[in-house]
């Protein structure tokens, strides 16, 4: 089962490395050393003795090595002045600083211009292609959190530098998988006056039904909710399945209604096959992880920096029924994610049932100082809990 968390092309590179007899560490779990502990809310330093500047970020294991992509956050501000960084590590302890993956551009108007503000970034590896594949949360410069974009950009080797392809809104004039033309007609039926008022039960009904999604075009001449422009996209995450497909997943509808939306065999686009999670559940920083045939996964609520109480939710298929479960956080400030807010899921390659819970403990008045958490993810009666430790090492899943 291990293998198949594995993405396809490293099982592949690491298998015929141990055919070979490469020398080379064909495996990251081959960790130099395991006993390094990991303390969350500490200083991580990197190779230069610098604190790792990469938050909101995601790993990817790829021949042997694993590859941290991050926001590389200024010291007085949370737009992006710099871009995506990347640090490499064969042990998940000791990291290398290996620069800009994806930087920021100069150029007036472009979309990713420096002080956009460029969030939440995810690499995978497509074995169709041979590329890296970079997922991110685009807002354009000087238009706050209005835009909802999501960005992608690609490369020939994990460490970068990064093309950017494009950025948009996601599945433009498409209904979620399920969706009828008669529901539709039914949602856009819903006289306006009824739902103006949020969070009655009309219109909790209402946006159950698809309300956000169908309304949009017509409800705002403004363009911020338009249809035919394509579903809004913010806190975001990309996961790659057992069977290789790809998806996109990432708090839609005004950060009221998850999306988990399948990507095209090359990763870089959208299929148009899409459905909606919890709505109106107002989830984000969406951070997913599969133990046997189970979906799991772990969001936050939205209360912008500040940190709230993780939720998680569970699945038999990508495509739900998704239940919703407790909080899975344990320990001192459990009910606050131990003041942190999930990033993402790290499944250890080559171990069994073996994941890392991956958090951000923001310091938006000095964002270069926010810190991370790591903690192991334990299951009890094959629910996952996550429990606060000050301090753990690698061997805990030996
Ligand atoms: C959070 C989100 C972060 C960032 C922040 C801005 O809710 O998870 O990625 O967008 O809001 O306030």
């Amino acid at each position: 089962m291990r293998a198949n968390l594995i993405i396809g092309a490293y099982t592949i590179v690491a298998l015929l490395a141990a055919c070979s007899g490469a020398s080379t560490p064909s495996n990251p779990s081959n960790l130099s050393n395991p006993s390094k502990p990991i303390a969350s809310g500490e200083i991580w330093p990197d190779d230069r003795g610098e604190h790792i500047n990469a938050h909101g970020g995601g790993v990817m294991a790829y021949e042997g090595t694993y590859y941290w992509y991050g926001e590389h956050k200024a010291d007085t501000t949370s737009s992006a002045y710099v871009g995506v960084t990347c640090y490499s590590s064969l042990n998940l302890t000791d990291w290398k600083y290996e620069g800009v993956a994806l930087s920021v551009v100069d150029e007036p108007g472009h979309d990713i211009e420096r002080g956009c503000v460029l969030e939440r970034p995810k690499v995978i590896y497509c074995p169709t292609t041979k590329k890296f594949v970079m997922w991110f949360h685009l807002e354009l410069k000087g238009q706050g959190y209005a835009q909802a974009r999501y960005g992608v950009a690609v490369s020939d080797t994990p460490t970068g530098p990064f093309t950017f392809l494009r950025s948009g809104r996601v599945n433009p004039g498409l209904y979620p998988l399920g969706m009828t033309e008669k529901d539709v007609a039914a949602v856009e039926a819903i006289p306006a006056k009824s739902v103006e008022k949020w969070w009655t039960p009309t219109w909790y009904d209402a946006i159950d039904r698809g309300l956000f999604v169908v309304r949009d075009a017509k409800a705002h001449s403004d363009g911020r909710h338009d249809l035919p422009a394509g579903q809004m996209a913010r806190d975001q995450t990309v996961y790659v399945d057992t069977d290789g497909r790809a998806y996109h997943i990432f708090a839609s509808e005004d950060n009221l209604t998850l999306h988990i939306a399948e990507l095209t065999p090359d990763f870089t686009a959208h299929t148009g096959r899409y459905v909606r999670v919890a709505p109106a559940g107002h989830n984000e920083a969406p951070a997913l992880f599969r133990r046997g045939n189970t979906y799991w996964m772990i969001t936050s609520g939205c209360t912008g920096w500040a940190p709230n109480e993780a939720r998680m939710f569970s699945a038999p298929s990508i495509w739900g029924p998704w239940t919703q479960h407790p909080n899975p956080c344990r320990g001192p400030k459990a009910e606050l994610t131990f003041m942190g807010q999930s990033t993402y899921i790290l499944p250890v390659a080559g171990k069994e049932d073996a994941f890392i819970f991956m958090a951000d403990i923001w310091r938006p008045r000095h964002p270069s100082d926010a810190r991370y958490i790591w903690l192991p993810i334990t299951f009890e009666n094959d629910v996952p809990v996550v429990e606060w430790r000050d301090r753990w090492t690698l061997d805990f899943f030996d």
